[in-house]
C-alpha cells in the first residue's frame, strides 16, 4: 500500500495524519496501484541506444522574437526563443500584468486571466495605449482545454500570457488549485505543449512579502527562465532580472520606472539613490556590475547596542549569510564588540545586489554607523572582502571607477588604494 499527498505529491509507505513535506492535514490518500503503475515499462525490452553525430543535427534557424521593450530583451538573452517557457514572478502589485502586455503589445497575444476580467485586462490596456488588435483574451481555467486550444489556434497567436499560473488546474489532479500537486502538473503540462508546438508561454507567478515563493519556486526547473520584479511598491523603480535563463545570461538586470502610462525603461546607472549626495552615518554608495554595466547603489546600516543575548541581524538587499561572513571578519580585524550590538542593512529601493563588490561598502557603512561618523562627502566604495579581511579587486572595477569619476564621485576606494580592512578602518 502507498499513501500520496493529494498536495503537495508527497509520498509515503504508511498514513501519516500531517504531510512531513507540506505541513497540510489529512491529504495522505491511499493509491492501491501505486506500485503497479509505476512499474509499467518493466516489460520493456532491452535494445541498443540511439546516437546521433550532433554535427548532423539541423540547429534551429528561428530566430528570436523581440519584445520592443530593450530593457526586457537584454534580460532574456536578445528576445524570446520560440517554445520558450518563461516564468515572471513577483509579489502581487509590482507590475507582472503590466509589464507582459506593454511588452508583448507588437506580438499576437492570447491573455488568459484568473486574476482579473476581459473588462479590467482591456481597460489596463487601453490606460497603456496598447493596440487592442492583436489582443485576445481567455478566462478559463483549465488546462487540458486551454491546450486542446491552442492546438487550433497556435498559427494565429505569437505568445500566450498565463496571469497567473496559480490560477490554473488540470481534471486529472485530484489537490487543490494552486496546491503543489496541480502547479506541477500544469506547468509539466505547458513546458511539453510548448515544446511540441514551437509557442512561447509567460506564466506569472505570485510570490508573497516574505519572499517565500511556495507555489513559484518548485516550478523552476520545469521552465526555460525565471524572471523576477524586484522593488518597492512605494517607490516607482523596479528592477527586472533573471535567476535562471537556458538561453541567455543571468547577470543583466532591467531598470523601469512606474509612471501614470506604465512602465517605461531607464538608462540612468544611478537611480536607487537620492539626488543628494549627501552622507550621514550608516550610509555608504556602492559601485558593483550588473551584467556589463556600473550601476550605484545606497546601502544603510543601523548599529544599536542590544538588549538581547543573541544580537539580532536584520538583512534586506544582501545575502544573509555574507553579511553574518563580513561581520566576523570586522570582529576579528578592527576589534569591534559587535556580539553587543544589533545590526540592521537595507538597500535603498527595495532591490537587491548579488554583486560581491558591494562587501567594502557594507564595512564603511557599519563602521560609519558604529562610529556614529559620516563617510567623506561624494565618496564611494568598490570591492570584496575576503575571509582574512583582505581586499579584492570586484567583477569590472575599472569600468565602475571611470563611470563614478565621469558622475561626479570624488573618493573613491577600491584595491587599487587598500588592500586590507585594517588600513581601510584607519582611512574613513
Ligand atoms: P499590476 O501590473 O497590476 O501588478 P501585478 O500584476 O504584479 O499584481 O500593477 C499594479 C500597480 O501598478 C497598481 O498599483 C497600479 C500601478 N500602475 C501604474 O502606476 N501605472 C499604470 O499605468 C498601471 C497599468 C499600473
Ligand atoms: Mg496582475
Amino acid at each position: 500500500m502507498f499513501y500520496i499527498c493529494s498536495n503537495c505529491g508527497f509520498g509515503s509507505g504508511s498514513w501519516i495524519g500531517k504531510c512531513p513535506d507540506c505541513g497540510k492535514w489529512n491529504t495522505l490518500k491511499e493509491k492501491p496501484d501505486f506500485a503497479k503503475a509505476s512499474s509499467g515499462k518493466k516489460g520493456e525490452a532491452v535494445k541498443k541506444i540511439t546516437i546521433t553525430s550532433l554535427s548532423k543535427i539541423k540547429s534551429s534557424t528561428k530566430s528570436r522574437l523581440s519584445t520592443g521593450i530593450f530593457e526586457f530583451d537584454r534580460v532574456l538573452g536578445g528576445g524570446v526563443v520560440p517554445g520558450e517557457v518563461i516564468l515572471l514572478t513577483g509579489q502581487p502589485g509590482i507590475g507582472k500584468s503590466t509589464l507582459v502586455l506593454q511588452a508583448f503589445q507588437k506580438l499576437r497575444v492570447l491573455y488568459i486571466s484568473g486574476e482579473e476580467s476581459a473588462e479590467q485586462v482591456k481597460n489596463r490596456a487601453e490606460r497603456l495605449s496598447i493596440n487592442l488588435d492583436n489582443l485576445s483574451f481567455s478566462a478559463d481555467l483549465q488546462i487540458e482545454s486551454i491546450i486542446q486550444s491552442l492546438e487550433e489556434l497556435k498559427n494565429e497567436i505569437e505568445i500566450v500570457i498565463i496571469d497567473s499560473v496559480q490560477t490554473i488546474y488540470s481534471k486529472d489532479i485530484e489537490g487543490p488549485v494552486a496546491g503543489i500537486s496541480q502547479l506541477k502538473e500544469v506547468t509539466k503540462k505547458i513546458v511539453n505543449f510548448a515544446k511540441q508546438s514551437n509557442l512561447p508561454i509567460l506564466l506569472i507567478g505570485h510570490i508573497n512579502k516574505e519572499g517565500d515563493v511556495a507555489g513559484p519556486k518548485t516550478l523552476e526547473h520545469f521552465v526555460d527562465c525565471v524572471l523576477e520584479i524586484e522593488g518597492e511598491k512605494i517607490s516607482n523603480f523596479r528592477l527586472l532580472r533573471a535567476s535562471k535563463n537556458r538561453f541567455g545570461s543571468t547577470d543583466e538586470i532591467g531598470i523601469f520606472e512606474m509612471k501614470q502610462k506604465g512602465l517605461s525603461e531607464v538608462k540612468n546607472p544611478l537611480v536607487f539613490l537620492e539626488t543628494d549626495k549627501k552622507l550621514e552615518p550608516g550610509k555608504a554608495i556602492v559601485g558593483v556590475a550588473e551584467g556589463k554595466r556600473p550601476f550605484f547603489f545606497e546601502i544603510q546600516t543601523l548599529c544599536v547596542p542590544t538588549s538581547l543575548m543573541n544580537p539580532r541581524r536584520v538583512v534586506k538587499g544582501l545575502d544573509f549569510n555574507k553579511v553574518q561572513l563580513l561581520l566576523a571578519v570586522i570582529r576579528k580585524n578592527l576589534n569591534l564588540p559587535l556580539d553587543r550590538f544589533d545590526v540592521f542593512v537595507n538597500v535603498v529601493g527595495g532591490v537587491s545586489i548579488k554583486s560581491t563588490g558591494a562587501d567594502l561598502g557594507f564595512i564603511a557603512s557599519l563602521i560609519s554607523s558604529f562610529k556614529n561618523i559620516a563617510l567623506p562627502a561624494n565618496s564611494l566604495f568598490v570591492g570584496e572582502v575576503g575571509l582574512l579581511g583582505e581586499i579584492r579587486s570586484s567583477f569590472l572595477e575599472e569600468k565602475i571607477i571611470e563611470e563614478s569619476k565621469r558622475l561626479g564621485f570624488k573618493k573613491i576606494y577600491s584595491s587599487k588604494l587598500i588592500k586590507n580592512v585594517k588600513d581601510f578602518a584607519k582611512q574613513i
